[in-house]
């Protein structure tokens, strides 16, 4: 089992052997029993940062998704070995586009006429290779925490914005933050022709919203706003911006990961929450601040766990942290030398930001 004692000897075990050979990092939707053995933990802009903050640890084990673990790879030094516990921890957001669609998008507004205004903005939530088309195209990388500055800096480069892969974190930052109208945004669909959009629209648009969006987020609803309201007056919601902007519209609060939690450390004793994120964070959180008599609850009972996020466990840590401590080197994520060095520079435009 999972909190079996003996699993936790022996990664705590496993990871003093290693000593500072090994870093671990934990991203917010990770599991308790994972959690607990990391070195830091935080969101995607965090950790990204941190993990490029370590250069004397050989080993950089990424408690978290695939997309996470080839952005520090990408950060770190060359002798650095990035490692992710599950190979199978991907997101099904970054699955969502794909090399050759984005290229094939490329196409698109060039044939439209437009792709030289256009500067593309990826949400960290991408591939190495979408990472590599951004920095090609002059473009940055953003994540949940910077995603206004990102898209400011964008709109003073060029007049348009493609943004890739989240359409609702590109649509809520352009409408809530820049003060866009819906209409200024339209979605490209590449499943379809031409995106599904006419070159009119191309040309009339600000911002190009790729199709894509979180499984886990994506379920949360103005429905679940509205019923959390009437069931716990004076509650308080903090939501997401990976959220459909109906939901973001209606709820009080809108920030990243470690947006929320900075946000429930300040708030007073007495009040009352409903969480629209992950649940494995929602929990930790609510058990959390219950002694300090802050109730929290998870936005919609419906909603569950990132399936991907969960996929790292404590059997998955303790293999890796074994076979490390034992001189094998397992579930390296290395990203090649040509899409790393343009994914560079799309990811160093972003820690730049003012
Ligand atoms: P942040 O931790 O940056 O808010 O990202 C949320 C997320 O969905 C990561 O997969
Ligand atoms: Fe991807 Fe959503 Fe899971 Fe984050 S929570 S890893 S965006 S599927």
């Amino acid at each position: 089992s999972p909190s079996d004692p003996d699993l936790v000897e022996r990664a705590r075990a496993a990871k003093e052997k290693l000593g500072d050979k090994v870093f671990v990092l934990g991203h917010h939707y990770q599991r308790d029993e994972v959690i607990q053995f990391a070195d830091v933990t935080g969101d995607s802009f965090k950790l990204a940062r941190d993990a490029a903050a370590r250069p004397e640890a050989e080993y950089i084990v990424f408690c978290g998704v695939h997309f996470m673990a080839e952005s520090a790879d990408i950060l770190t030094g060359d002798d650095q070995k990035v490692v992710l516990p599950d190979l199978a921890a991907g997101c099904s957001m970054a699955d969502m586009a794909t090399a050759e669609q984005v290229a094939e998008c490329w196409d698109v507004l060039t044939e439209a006429g437009i792709a030289e205004q256009v500067v593309p903005v990826s949400y960290m939530n991408s591939s190495a290779d979408i990472k590599a088309f951004t920095g090609k195209h002059g473009g940055t990388i953003c994540t949940s925490s910077n995603a206004e500055r990102a898209l400011n800096w964008a709109f003073e480069q060029g007049e348009k914005v493609l943004f890739l892969p989240d359409q609702h974190l590109g649509r809520n930052t352009a409408v809530r933050d820049l003060g866009m109208s819906l209409d200024d945004c339209v979605v490209y669909n590449p499943h379809k022709p031409n995106g599904g959009l006419t070159v009119e629209e191309l040309r009339a648009a600000k911002m190009i919203l790729w199709r894509g969006h979180c499984s886990v987020h994506g379920r949360f609803s103005l429905d679940s706003v509205n019923d959390v309201r009437e069931r716990i007056p004076g509650v308080n919601v903090l939501v997401h911006p990976e959220c459909k902007h109906e939901v973001v519209a209606a709820a009080d609060y809108v920030g990243s990961t470690e947006y929320i939690i900075k946000a429930l450390e300040a708030a007073p004793a007495g009040s009352k929450w409903a969480i629209g994120t992950e649940l494995n964070l929602v929990r930790r959180l609510a058990n959390r601040f219950a002694p300090e008599g802050k109730e929290i609850v998870f936005l919609d009972k419906t909603v569950c766990f990132c399936s991907t996020m969960n996929r790292i466990d404590l059997p998955h840590l303790v293999w890796t942290l074994e076979s490390l401590a034992d001189g094998q080197l397992v579930n390296r994520i290395e990203v090649d030398r040509e899409t790393e060095q343009f994914a560079k520079l799309a990811l160093e435009r972003m820690l730049a930001l003012p």
